[in-house]
């Protein structure tokens, strides 16, 4: 079986790995992977948005199966392209991955099947969207339509802050086309939960659960990051939630998809809010979660390629897909400064003990070295038997990892222990 990946980040790094596990997996080819995925597949120099270099790749090499993991790529229509080829693939078609392309439509969706979310207004007048929050209750959510970077949505505390954020994004093009229209959402409050979840349309089968930290500094300050860690299972994610989840977002979600002719195979990730209420979706990924993949897919202990397939083949309510109970943890390391400027090229040093817990996100090799060229580098993962033993595994690795301006959070998994505790 040969395998092409398209991606190049940790989350694919973390794919690739689980992959490699298939004794039938004899190729890997990361398009354009990185310099650490470099160790476990080829990488091949095709950026991920670069659908005609994937489509010639694909045409001019053997590929069984393909993977395609980052949102762009996917909302781009890769896999409609890739199938046309004759290639059978794990991800939504284009007409799917619009649950994260496009808020407008997921709010709507969640609207029009009674799937519980923030209450909202969407505006495509810049005018008529500040007139609306001048009477609005504040603090208030501003969401750009489109795919930014993980970076369209501003948490506002003040009026003020919610009229530049619109400002920013309806006139000041600040994500472009993306911000042609606006959604001004509800401010919720309550724990945060990741559920990714394997879909073929038909059936859904949530993955363990998990946490995301997206602030850049301890204590959940600082400016939102892709991701600084995670930890799984995630503690506020009670059986009785998940039960919830299952009746009221996850079947009521891949039904509603089906019935708008949209039909969502892959993975859909289910970004969660437990409120007072119950659980809300704060938002859906069309792809795997980064830095949550990091976390759920160690805990795995199906095959990965056999859940992939029978997603793909629509053969998802006959397979077993199996999570251990143990818990992991992963702690990025990234060059500090980021998410802001940073500076890149210092070499990597990464003990050989070290390197099966290490899923690198943004390394090159430069000269024989690998060296950063990422805000976030890399993540060091660990699998124990309690949560707080996967965290001090993980940040005893971390330290044994070095490059000049490192930087990471030092309480990756404290608010889970804390609620595990509780
Ligand atoms: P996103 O970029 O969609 O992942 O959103 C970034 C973060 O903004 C989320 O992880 C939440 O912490 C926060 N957020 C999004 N929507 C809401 C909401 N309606 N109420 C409160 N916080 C929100
Ligand atoms: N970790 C959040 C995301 O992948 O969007």
């Amino acid at each position: 079986m040969k395998i092409m990946v398209i991606g190049g980040g940790g989350r694919e790094h973390a794919i690739i790995r689980s992959l490699r596990k298939n004794p039938e997996v004899e190729k890997i080819w990361a398009l354009p992977g990185n310099g650490g995925i470099a160790r476990d597949a080829e990488c091949v120099p095709v950026g991920a948005t670069d659908l005609e270099g994937i489509r010639a790749f694909a045409k001019s090499h053997p590929v069984d199966y393909a993977v395609v993991a980052p949102d762009d790529p996917l909302a781009l229509g890769c896999v409609d392209l890739l199938e046309a080829e004759g290639i059978p693939c794990f991800g939504p078609r284009k007409n799917a991955a619009v649950i994260e392309g496009s808020k407008v439509f997921a709010k709507n969706l969640m609207k029009k099947y009674g799937i519980p979310t923030a209450a909202y207004q969407v505006f495509d007048d810049p005018k008529a969207a500040l007139a609306w929050l001048e009477t609005a209750l504040i603090p208030i959510v501003v969401k750009a339509d489109g795919l930014a970077l993980g970076k369209g949505v501003t948490v506002a505390m003040t009026r003020a802050e919610a009229e530049n954020a619109v400002r920013e994004v309806m006139e000041d093009r600040k994500f472009g086309s993306s911000g042609d229209r606006i959604v001004l959402e509800e401010y919720l409050e309550g724990p945060e939960v990741s559920v990714l979840s394997f879909t073929d349309g038909e059936t859904v089968i949530p993955m363990i659960s998990s946490m995301d930290h997206k602030r850049a500094g301890d204590g959940d300050t600082g400016l939102n990051t892709g991701g600084m860690g995670t930890v799984a299972p995630n503690p506020y994610y009670t059986p009785e939630i998940a039960d919830r989840c299952m009746r009221e977002i996850f079947l009521p979600t891949i039904r509603a998809m089906k019935a708008e002719g949209r039909e969502f195979r892959g993975c859909l990730y289910f970004g969660l809010m437990i409120t007072r209420d119950g659980p809300k979706v704060i938002e859906y990924n069309c792809r795997f979660g980064d830095p949550e993949t990091q976390v759920v897919l160690p805990l795995l202990e199906s095959d990965l390629l056999t859940v992939m397939r029978a997603v793909t083949e629509g053969r998802l309510a006959e397979t077993e897909v199996r999570f251990s109970d143990r818990h992991a943890c992963c702690v990025v390391l990234a060059s500090a400064g980021y998410p802001a400027a940073y500076e890149k090229g210092y070499e990597i040093t990464v003990p050989e003990e070290i390197w099966p817990h290490v899923l690198v996100a943004g390394a090159a090799e430069k000269d024989g070295k690998l060296v950063t060229s990422g805000g976030r580098v890399l993540g060091v993962t660990a699998v124990a038997d309690t949560l707080g033993d996967a965290i001090s595994a993980a940040y005893a690795r971390a330290e044994r990892v070095t490059f000049g301006n490192r930087y990471m959070r030092r309480d990756i998994g404290r608010r889970a222990l804390q609620a595990a505790r509780e």
